[in-house]
C-alpha cells in the first residue's frame, strides 16, 4: 500500500492511541504524579518496542527517560535523534476547560487535552511516522534514536547531565525537535531562534505576622506596597528592562531578518484577537511586535502574592510578599550575568524595614542558527512536499533549555521541526492540537527521513 494511502486509512487508529497516551496525567511539577509519570515512561517503552525500537525505561534522580533505538539503516545511512518530552504543565485552572484535561476530545478539527501540542501530540507524530513507514516501504534508510524525557516543563535539570554520561549513545548525524509551534495553519515553517531564560522568586519579609492597617499603617514598610515598587522599578516608560547591563550582549537582528519580520504574514491585529487583549503593547516602544517576541529579551511577572485576597475586605499590613519573574533571553545573552545582575539591582531596590531572598529556578541559554546546509535544505523539502509550499524559517519567543545542550554536548546539527500553532494554549486551560496539522506533520516525518538519508547518507 502506498504510504500515502496507508495514512489516510489509520488516521482514526493513530487520534485513538494519542488519547491513550494524552490520559496519562503526567504533569512533571507535581509530585502527587510520580506514579503517573512513571507509568506515562513505560506506556511509551511499550509502543516504542511495538515499533521495533529496542527501548528502554532510565531511572534519574528525577523522572525516568525514555530511550528507544532502531539501528537498521546501515553504517553509511545517517542516524536522527529525535527529542520530545512526555510529561505536561498542571492543568489549573480546572473550571475553564470545556472537556476534561485528560480525556481527549475531539471538536471542530482539533483535539483538545493537556499535553496535545506541548508535547505529547508531537512526541506521538514521530512515533506514528516510524510505524507507517515500516508498514508501507520497510526499514527507515536512516538509523533512528528517540529520547522522551520527562523533565521539560521543569527545566530538564537531569538531563543533561544524562546526556553528557551517554553521549556515545546518542551519537548522531542531526537532532530533529517537535515541540514548537508553525506560523499558521497555511503557513508551514521551521523555526531557527529560541529564547532563553532565568526564572527567579523574589520574597519579602515585613512584620512578625499580619498587623492592623490602621494601627501600623504608616508605621511600618508594607511588604506588599514594597514589592510593588520594585517590581514597577524593572522597566522603564519605554518598556526598557532597567537591569543594569541587560542590553550589553543583545545584537541587533541583521537587516535581513529585520526585513523578515516585517514581512510575516501576522498583523498586530490578529496577534492582539489570538492573545485576547484589548491593546498590544507593553514591549519596547518603536521595536516591531514580532521582533520584540522573538529577538528581544523580556522581564515578565508571573505569580504575585500577599494579604488578604478572600471574599470582601480585611484590613491588614501583610507580613510578606512575593513575585515570580521570568526573563526571557535572546543570543548572546550569558544567564549567569544576568542573573548576578539581577540580584544585585534588586536587592539595591530593596527600601530599610523589609528582609529580601531571591531564589533562582529554571535557566538556559537563548538558541539561533543560520538555516543554511545540508539538513535545512532536507526538513525545506519534506514540508514542501506536504504543504506544496516552501516553509518561512521563523524564531519562537519561548524556551527549550535542553536545545542548545545537545546541539554543544553531541555536537550536531539540531531542526526544530514543530507542527503547533500559536493560539493552541500551551500551558493554559483548553489545549488544543490541529487534527490536520498533527497529520501532516506524520507525513511530512516520514519524507524526513528519505529526504536526510538523500543529503547526508555517503
Ligand atoms: N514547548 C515549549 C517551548 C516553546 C513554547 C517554544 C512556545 C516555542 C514557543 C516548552 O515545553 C516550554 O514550555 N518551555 C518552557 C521552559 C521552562 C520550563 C524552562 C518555557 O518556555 O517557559
Ligand atoms: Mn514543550
Ligand atoms: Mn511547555
Amino acid at each position: 500500500m502506498s504510504i500515502e494511502k496507508l495514512l489516510e486509512e489509520n488516521k482514526q487508529k493513530y487520534e485513538d492511541e494519542l488519547k491513550e497516551f494524552l490520559s496519562i496525567p503526567s504533569v512533571s511539577a507535581r509530585s502527587e504524579h510520580k506514579e503517573d509519570m512513571a507509568r506515562c515512561a513505560d506506556w511509551l517503552k511499550g509502543k516504542l518496542g511495538d515499533l521495533g525500537m529496542k527501548a528502554e525505561v532510565i531511572s534519574t534522580k528525577g523522572h525516568p527517560v525514555v530511550y528507544a533505538e532502531l539501528i537498521d539503516a546501515g553504517k553509511s545511512a545517517p542516524t536522527v535523534l529525535v527529542y520530545g518530552h512526555y510529561d505536561v504543565q498542571p492543568v489549573e485552572p480546572l473550571d475553564e476547560w470545556e472537556s476534561p484535561p485528560f480525556e481527549a476530545s475531539v471538536r471542530g478539527g482539533r483535539m483538545y487535552a493537556r499535553g496535545t501540542a506541548d508535547d505529547k501530540g508531537q512526541v506521538h507524530i514521530h512515533m506514528k511516522a516510524l510505524e507507517a513507514y515500516r508498514e508501507a516501504k520497510g526499514t527507515p534508510p536512516v538509523n533512528l534514536k528517540f529520547l522522551f524525557e520527562g523533565e521539560e516543563e521543569v527545566g530538564s535539570v537531569n538531563l543533561e547531565p544524562f546526556i553528557r554520561d551517554n553521549a556515545d549513545r546518542l551519537a548522531c548525524d542531526v537532532t530533529v525537535v517537535s515541540d514548537t509551534p508553525m506560523l499558521a495553519e497555511d503557513l508551514p515553517s521551521i523555526c531557527v531562534g529560541l529564547r532563553g531564560m532565568i526564572y527567579t522568586e523574589v520574597r519579602l519579609a515585613g512584620p512578625r505576622q499580619d498587623l492592623h492597617s490602621g494601627q501600623y499603617g504608616g508605621g511600618v514598610v508594607n511588604p506588599a506596597n514594597a514589592l510593588a515598587e520594585i517590581l514597577a522599578q524593572l522597566k522603564d516608560e519605554n518598556g526598557r528592562v532597567t537591569v543594569p547591563g541587560f542590553y550589553d550582549a543583545v545584537k541587533d537582528p541583521s537587516p535581513a531578518e529585520k526585513k523578515a519580520y516585517a514581512e510575516i504574514p501576522m498583523t498586530e491585529e490578529h496577534f492582539r484577537e489570538e492573545a485576547g487583549v484589548p491593546a498590544i503593547g507593553d514591549g519596547e516602544v518603536g521595536v516591531h511586535f514580532i521582533e520584540r517576541i522573538w529577538a528581544r529579551p523580556t522581564l515578565d511577572v508571573n505569580g504575585l502574592l500577599s494579604g488578604y485576597t478572600g471574599e470582601g475586605a480585611k484590613t491588614i499590613i501583610p507580613a510578606k510578599s512575593m513575585a515570580k519573574i521570568s526573563m526571557r533571553l535572546v543570543p548572546e545573552q550569558d544567564p549567569n550575568a544576568i542573573r548576578e545582575a539581577f540580584e544585585g539591582y534588586v536587592r539595591s531596590l530593596k527600601p530599610e524595614g523589609v528582609e529580601m531572598e531571591i531564589d533562582f529556578y529554571a535557566s538556559g541559554l537563548p538558541w539561533a542558527v543560520d538555516p543554511a546546509g545540508p539538513v535545512f535544505k532536507a526538513a525545506a523539502s519534506a514540508v514542501e512536499g506536504v504543504f506544496k509550499r516552501e516553509p518561512l524559517f521563523i524564531r519562537e519567543g519561548g524556551s527549550i533549555p535542553i536545545v542548545p545542550m545537545i546541539e554543544q554536548i553531541l555536537e550536531t546539527p539540531l531542526l526544530l521541526l514543530g507542527f503547533a500553532l500559536p493560539g493552541c494554549n500551551l500551558h493554559s486551560p483548553n489545549e488544543w492540537m490541529s487534527l490536520d496539522l498533527y497529520h501532516k506533520g506524520i507525513d511530512i516525518i516520514t519524507r524526513l527521513y528519505d529526504e536526510l538519508a538523500n543529503e547526508l547518507g555517503e
